[in-house]
């Protein structure tokens, strides 16, 4: 099944770069990036989408919450699948419905551990350090209405030196996301892993 998908981010968009590129040496894989969008201005992704040609899209927190306007602008671009990579505002209900089990979040932390409000960025990272945990990782998955709660379709995990301070595991776990995150996307359009039931 052929992807068009909507990125939503919220800071620089590294897991959104990685995502435009590689699906763009791949057009085989049958994923295209119709659409990113952002609820702050001046993200760094809007930016690069831009550069890429790729159209891009401004939230406004009122009419994200309060009506349904961003389904026919979803629809206008074709959109059929939503990725989140560092997006930070609460999905509403209305959008986990009209995309169930249609779109994904990457969360910087083995799931369930260390998730849910608050939990997001150097804050994960410094909970990881504080544990003492001697690995962290990656988990994607479905989105539904709370944070970080949805269905888990993929973890990887990595081994942390003692040493490793927040910001070098942030590095580590980074790098586990770019790496995973566009083939995890990939097996979906491929039906290797189910938009619907089959995780
Ligand atoms: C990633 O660590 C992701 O796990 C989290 O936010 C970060 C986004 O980074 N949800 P970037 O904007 O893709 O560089």
């Amino acid at each position: 099944m052929p992807l068009r998908l909507a990125i939503f981010v919220s800071g620089t968009g590294s897991n959104a770069r990685m995502i435009i590129d590689r699906f763009r040496e791949r057009p085989e894989a049958g994923v295209e990036v119709a659409l990113v969008v952002s609820n702050k201005p001046g993200a760094g992704a809007l930016a690069m989408a831009t550069e890429r040609g790729i159209p891009t899209l401004v939230l406004q927190r009122k009419s994200f919450y309060e009506t349904e306007d961003l389904l026919a602008q979803l629809e206008h671009f074709g959109v059929n699948f939503i990725v989140l990579a560092g997006f930070l505002w609460l999905i509403p209900s209305y959008l986990v419905r009209a995309f169930p089990r249609r779109m994904l979040n990457v969360h910087p932390a083995l799931l369930p551990a260390y998730g849910g409000k608050g939990m997001y960025g150097i804050h994960v990272h410094r909970a990881v350090k504080a544990a003492g945990d001697p690995e962290s990782g990656m988990t994607i998955h479905y989105v539904n209405e709370h944070y970080d709660e949805g269905d888990i379709v993929y973890q990887a995990a990595v081994r942390l030196d003692p040493d490793d301070s927040p910001e070098d595991i942030a590095a580590r776990v980074l790098r586990l996301e770019h790496a995973n995150y566009w083939r995890v996307i990939a097996r979906i359009a491929e039906g290797e892993l189910g938009v619907e039931s089959d995780v």
